[in-house]
Order: structure tokens, then C-alpha cells, then sequence
């Protein structure tokens, strides 16, 4: 164990909507041996989301397993070699294992982890609006069902988003995003792109309040402000920096600033305060003034991730991510333009 997992585990225990919610403190070692003899047996290896909780992002580390942004698990778990990849995020992360490494077998803790992206991004919907405007490239956001992404161009997850959109606009493409509306007004005024957006958001980051930052700034004037791109327009506009969640870890330990607001799920506090202990981290307010009923920036769905579902996940081989072969062979295209795409 080390102080940072020590610190947010007791943050966890206080707030996890899960099953574990009754483990024990004995209980939950037990079941951590548990599952490093089970990912032996099986010869799988753990690639775990930034916003899972501590003690799934620990038992990655102390596997030889992998944290990391959406994009980096996909690479990840595509170079690994072991047979069974054990995807603790959301299902489309899941799927993205399975579109780039056929050949394997993934499992998840569960597959009822979904997404609200996903959720609103039905395929054949998608597809009529696709079809409806032909002269269009059509660029998904990788928070997509592996049918959405067998009908894009590309496919692009936060941290190159940005990037593929500019080549792409510099080519004078018109271009169709979908489903994340905030990501994509975000990207249209970075860019001077002016893409058509399909009508979606992440129920987490939209939560985050500009007026609750500004009002903990003035409690903490010395603080700088991070936060992911799929939080609404003005609370971007109050941020130092704006990032996928790898890009707000390095701007974290780069920044000068000893205090941190962080505009995104609260689970990357645990990679955030293990690289920069001297540093204080805040989470950004997700409820307005005389609010009754109270937010959190957690993501309901990555809390799905716990260790008693990842333990009967790798004992029955159950939860395991299944995509066509057809459906693979057409995702794989746009996905692999990503991962091939030169400016990184
Ligand atoms: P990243 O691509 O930055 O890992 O984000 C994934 C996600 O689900 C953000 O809410
Ligand atoms: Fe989806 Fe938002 Fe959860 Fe990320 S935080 S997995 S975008 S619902």
C-alpha cells in the first residue's frame, strides 16, 4: 500500500455505491489476492481507467498492469501479450480492447459499465444522420458502441481530437461529430471548424459549475483550474488548462501553482496526488448555490468497477466483450487511423 491509496481509499469507503461498499478492510486484502493469483492463472493483465477507484488503479500498478487515458489503454492492451486483457473503465473501452486485438480474450468487471455517451448515441440513428448529410467526414468520439464507430471515418478520443480535427479541417473537409456536444463546441472553437454535432453530453461533466469555481478561487486565489473538455462551454472558459485526463495529470506536476481545481472525474485524484505530493487537489463544485439535491464528479458507471466483480469476471469468464467479426473488421478502420495518425 502507499499513502496516496491510503488517503483517497478512506474517501472511497465513505462514498462507493458499489457491492464493496460492506467489504471490510480484511475482506478487501483477501480479495486483492484473490484476483492477482486469478489474472496469473489466466494470464491476463489489468489496463484500468484513470477513474476507477484507488484500489483498482493500485492493483494495476502492483501487477505490472496499466493506468492510463482512453487512448494509451487501447494501445496498451493491443501490444500486451497476454491472452486475457482485464478492461476495468466502461464498455466502450472494452470493445475498443476487443475491435484492436481480436485475437484475445477481454473480460470486464462488468458489462452493465456503459456510459451516458454511448447511452445516447443510438447506431441506427446515427447512421440515418450520417446518411442524411453524405458530403460529410465523420468523426466519432471514441465514448461510442462499436456499431457508431463501424460507421465513422475516424474515430478520436480526447487527447487527439483536437489534432485529427485540424488536419482534417485544413483540408477543407466538412466534418460530422458526434455524440459529445460540449467536446465538439470545444473543438470548433479551437479550430475555426464548423462541424455539424450530434446531440450529446457525459452526465458527469456537465455537472461542473464556472460560478462554484470561481467562488473556491477566491478561497484559494493561488489555485489553477483544470478541466476536461467535455464540461460545458463557460466552465472551460474559466480554466488554466483544458485537457483530456492525461494532459491534466502532466499539467498537474507541470504547473507552478501548489493547488489544483480539477474539473473532471475524481478518480484521477489518486494518479494526481501520487505524483505530486506536496500539491493540494480540489474537486470543482458540481452543484449550484441552494442546491437540494446534490451532484458528484463521480462517474457512476466507472464505480461499477470493483473487485468482487473482477474476481467472479476472471473465475467464470463472465462479462467477456463480445464484437462480431464483421462489426470488428469495419471499426478497425477508424481506429486505426487514430492510432496511425502522424501528429501525436
Ligand atoms: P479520456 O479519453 O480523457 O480518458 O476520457 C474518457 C472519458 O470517458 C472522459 O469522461
Ligand atoms: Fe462516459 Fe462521462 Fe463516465 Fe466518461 S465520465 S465514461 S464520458 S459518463
Amino acid at each position: 500500500m502507499n499513502s496516496v491509496y491510503d488517503q483517497l481509499l478512506v474517501r472511497e469507503h465513505l462514498s462507493r455505491a458499489t457491492p464493496s461498499a460492506s467489504l471490510t478492510a480484511l475482506d478487501e486484502v483477501a480479495l486483492r489476492e484473490q484476483v492477482k493469483q486469478l489474472l496469473t492463472e489466466h494470464n491476463a493483465v489489468l489496463i484500468a481507467h484513470y477513474y476507477t477507484s484507488p484500489v483498482i488503479q493500485a492493483l494495476a500498478e502492483e501487477t505490472g498492469g496499466f493506468i492510463g487515458d482512453s487512448l494509451e489503454m487501447a494501445r496498451f492492451g493491443a501490444r500486451h501479450s497476454a491472452q486475457t486483457l482485464v478492461v476495468a473503465g466502461v464498455r466502450f473501452m472494452g470493445e475498443t480492447a476487443k475491435i484492436l486485438s481480436p485475437e484475445k480474450r477481454v473480460l470486464m468487471p462488468t458489462l452493465e459499465a456503459t456510459c451516458s455517451l454511448d447511452i445516447g448515441c443510438d447506431a441506427d440513428e446515427f447512421s440515418q444522420f450520417c446518411d442524411e448529410h453524405p458530403d460529410h467526414t465523420v468523426v466519432v468520439y471514441a465514448n461510442t458502441s462499436a456499431a457508431v464507430k463501424a460507421r465513422a471515418d475516424w474515430v478520436v478520443t480526447s487527447s487527439i481530437a483536437l489534432q485529427v480535427v485540424s488536419y482534417l479541417h485544413e483540408q477543407g473537409k466538412k466534418i460530422l461529430w458526434a455524440p459529445d456536444k460540449h467536446l465538439g463546441d470545444y473543438i470548433c472553437r479551437q479550430t475555426g471548424a464548423k462541424m455539424l454535432l450530434w446531440d450529446g453530453a457525459c452526465i458527469v461533466h456537465e455537472e461542473f459549475k464556472a460560478k462554484g469555481i470561481l467562488d473556491l478561487k477566491k478561497i484559494h486565489p493561488t489555485a489553477a483550474v483544470l478541466v476536461h473538455p467535455e464540461s460545458p462551454a463557460n466552465v472551460v472558459d474559466v480554466a488554466d488548462v483544458t485537457g483530456s485526463t492525461s494532459q491534466l495529470l502532466k499539467a498537474a506536476g507541470e504547473l507552478p501553482n501548489d493547488t489544483l481545481i480539477v474539473a473532471t472525474d475524481r478518480g484521477i485524484f489518486y494518479k494526481m496526488q501520487q505524483e505530486n505530493p506536496n500539491k493540494l487537489f480540489l474537486e470543482a463544485p458540481t452543484a449550484g448555490q441552494g442546491a437540494t439535491c446534490r451532484s458528484c464528479a463521480h462517474c457512476p458507471w466507472m464505480a461499477m468497477n470493483s473487485l468482487e466483480r473482477m474476481a467472479r469476471s476472471l473465475r467464470e469468464g463472465s462479462d467477456e466483450i463480445q464484437v462480431t467479426p464483421e462489426l470488428i473488421q469495419k471499426a478497425l478502420v477508424p481506429l486505426q487511423k487514430m492510432l496511425d495518425f502522424p501528429k501525436q
